[in-house]
């Protein structure tokens, strides 16, 4: 593989049809695929990963993870990546978003600046764990550039007049702790919501969740290492991240003081996602997790940790992320009389077949697939499926639920149902519907739970 020529990453995306010849990459390797094509064994789907690379696809698809796969990817190799480009970032001074980390072509935004995208549903429950390059991102604001050698966390309790810091380090050196989480944006589905009546919020589809492990050290731990106690008369922990607005402003948000400490909360300062250090989409050096609790509280880049008798002040605790009777518009909202979002409700989503997919009826049935989650650590118990308007319901099948116990069951469900259908029928409208261990039901339809913001 040395003295081949190197490309760009740029270079490799043109190369994205059989016109242009089909390139993919693994690692630093370029490889053109053009003649594999028609002989892949999993046919063409092998083109999702055309001008990319394949890397989160063979997460997904484990048949690749063989010395024969790579055997064969090595004929076609006709170059490597340039190296400045591994972990590369676009540079533009004059642009707040000039510093963006490079992203995988499969995630689809709902906008570009600041960056917002999501998994196609129907990859998204191809495994229990989101490969991290196609795990939606949910970014407010330009993301930072953080060197981890320099970089400090404060922890401030308010009215003590003391600041304690940790570098990763110190950080790294507390005691270790992985969980399993899903963690889901408060307007996942929202495009759902979008179509009983407008609301203001990015476009989502179903896949603004994901689910991944995270490792890290205990939020409570480090708490405790500062001195705060459950008598201390504190109500909340808030985080600020080190992602800035135009008026130096930064993210921020804050959880109750009891999620904090609980052991049983597993809230984490989380360094390691799916075993490696934290994207920096996601978070890179030290985000906070904060299981079974909407993704906006899950601060990214953390830089300060306030233990307060208040809430966090920023507009995302304050004017956002919020719920609403379906009757109140943006004349009569009032947002101080609504308390922040924390835990979840419980929900599901069809990932497939897709809408407007023309489905394979085997056997007089059709299969049907998707995820369920519940927040609060509560655990799916059952998915009912129905193809009749609710005539009749399906069970489904619980394929896939990690083994912890509520209240920490804190990763999403995914599900699977064969149903017989009439063939002649030309359209069919499926529904899904979850329950989780505290019995809650999902929302028979978006009608009744439409809010301006478009939150779940
Ligand atoms: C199966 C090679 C890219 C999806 C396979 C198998 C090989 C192979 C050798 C058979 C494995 C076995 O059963 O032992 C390759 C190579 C690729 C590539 C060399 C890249 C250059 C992809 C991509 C996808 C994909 C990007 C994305 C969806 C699949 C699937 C199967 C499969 C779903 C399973 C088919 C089945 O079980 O019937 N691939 N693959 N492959 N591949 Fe790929
Ligand atoms: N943290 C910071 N610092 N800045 C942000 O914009 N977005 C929040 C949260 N944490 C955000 C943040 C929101 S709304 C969500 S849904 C999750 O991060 C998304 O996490 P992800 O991008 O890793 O999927």
């Amino acid at each position: 593989k040395d003295g081949l020529p190197s490309f760009s990453l740029k270079e490799v995306g043109h190369h994205n049809s059989k016109d242009s010849n089909i390139w993919v990459t693994y690692k630093e390797g370029v490889y053109d695929i053009t003649d594999f094509v028609d002989k892949h064994p999993g046919g063409d789907q092998i083109l999702i990963a055309a001008g990319s690379s394949v890397e989160p696809f063979w997460l997904l698809y484990g048949v690749h993870e063989n010395k024969h796969v790579y055997k064969i990817l090595e004929t076609y190799r006709i170059g490597n990546l340039q190296k400045d480009e591994i972990g590369a970032l676009s540079d533009d001074m004059s642009d707040p978003y000039g510093k963006e980390p490079i992203r995988h072509p499969i995630l689809q935004p709902a906008s570009i600046k600041p960056f917002n995208a999501e998994c196609p549903p129907s990859l998204l429950i191809e495994n229990f764990i989101t490969p991290n390059e196609i795990f939606y991102v949910r970014n407010h604001l330009p993301v930072p550039v953080i060197d981890p050698a320099t970089y400090e966390l404060e922890v401030e309790i308010e009215g003590q007049n003391r600041t304690a810091t940790f570098t990763l380090n110190e950080l790294k050196k507390l005691p270790k702790c992985t969980i399993v989480a899903t963690i889901m944006c408060a307007g996942n589905r929202r495009g759902d919501m979008t179509k009983v009546k407008a609301v203001k919020g990015l476009n989502w589809g179903p896949g603004a969740v994901g689910t991944a492990t995270w490792t890290g050290v205990r939020l409570s731990d480090i708490l405790r290492t500062v001195g705060v106690n459950e008598d201390d008369g504190y109500k909340h922990v808030q985080f600020e991240g080190i992602d800035y607005d135009v008026t130096g402003k930064s993210y921020g948000a804050s959880i109750p003081i009891w999620k904090a400490l609980d052991k049983r909360g597993d809230a984490l300062l989380a360094y390691e996602m799916n075993g490696v250090p934290i994207p920096r989409d996601h978070g890179f050096p030290i985000r906070v997790i904060v299981p079974g609790v909407v993704g906006a509280r899950n601060v990214k880049w953390l830089g300060r940790i306030i233990v307060s008798e208040k809430e966090s002040e920023s507009h995302w605790q304050q004017n956002d992320y919020k719920g609403f009777s379906p009757s109140t518009d943006w004349d009569t909202v009032d947002f101080t009389k609504s308390p922040a979002i924390q835990e979840l409700p419980v929900i599901s989503a069809i990932c497939q077949p897709n809408e407007g997919d023309k489905v394979k009826v085997v056997d007089g049935c059709i299969l049907v697939r998707g995820y369920a989650w519940s927040g609060g650590g509560q655990k799916i118990v059952r998915v009912d499926v129905t193809v009749d308007a609710g005539k009749t319901w399906h069970v489904a099948n619980l394929d896939n639920q990690d083994t912890a116990e509520p209240p920490q069951h804190w990763a999403w469900t995914l599900w699977s149902v064969r149903i017989p259908v009439d063939e002649s029928a030309k359209n069919l409208e499926i529904w899904a519907k979850a329950v989780d261990s505290s019995y809650n039901t999902q929302p028979e339809s978006f009608e009744n739970i439409w809010n301006l913001r478009g939150c779940s």
